[in-house]
């Protein structure tokens, strides 16, 4: 079964906005088989933003994503990480759609609120970046049969 890493950044989480941004992945269908609440450390967040390395905004981030809590999340289902993506909407959120977490939240790119991975070798990295295999719960929610033919 396909599995996203999905995390609320610190903007997300000191504007109250934890319930709000789960409720949308939970009333969706998907399962969630992780979660975590963390101070993230320099030594992760350089980890898992490794690709922007070399961009002018990397220390940017790295500060943004260390500044404060974070709640990182595992989630699972078909097509769960392109879904996932679109219901978290396009990275500048004034430009993001409404209806999507990003066009209905934000208003600067440097405080785009979530982050999902984008494809499935990425899903794999950050998942096993940001969880044990020990904090990754497999179960069968009731709802299955409610939400798959
Ligand atoms: P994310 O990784 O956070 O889910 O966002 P994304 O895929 O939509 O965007 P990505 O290209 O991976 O960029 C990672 C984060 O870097 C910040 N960013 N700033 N100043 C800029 O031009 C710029 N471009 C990207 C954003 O906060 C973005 O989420
Ligand atoms: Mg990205």
């Amino acid at each position: 079964m396909e599995r996203t890493f999905l995390a609320i950044k610190p903007d997300g989480v000191q504007r109250g906005l934890v319930g709000e941004i789960i409720r949308r992945f939970e009333t969706k269908g998907f399962t969630l088989v992780g979660l975590k609440f963390l101070q993230v450390s320099k030594e992760l967040a350089e980890q898992h933003y490794d690709v922007h390395r070399e961009r002018p905004f990397f220390p940017s981030l790295v500060e943004f994503i260390t500044s404060g809590p974070v709640v990182a999340m595992v989630w699972e289902g078909d097509g769960v990480i392109a879904s996932a993506r679109k219901i978290i909407g396009a990275t500048n959120p004034l430009t993001a759609e409404p209806g999507t977490i990003r066009g209905d939240f934000g208003i600067n790119i440097g405080r785009n609120l979530i982050h999902g991975s984008d494809a499935p070798e990425t899903a794999q990295k950050e998942v096993s970046l940001w969880f044990t295999d020990a904090e990754l719960v497999s179960w069968q929610p009731h709802l299955t049969p409610w939400l798959h033919e």
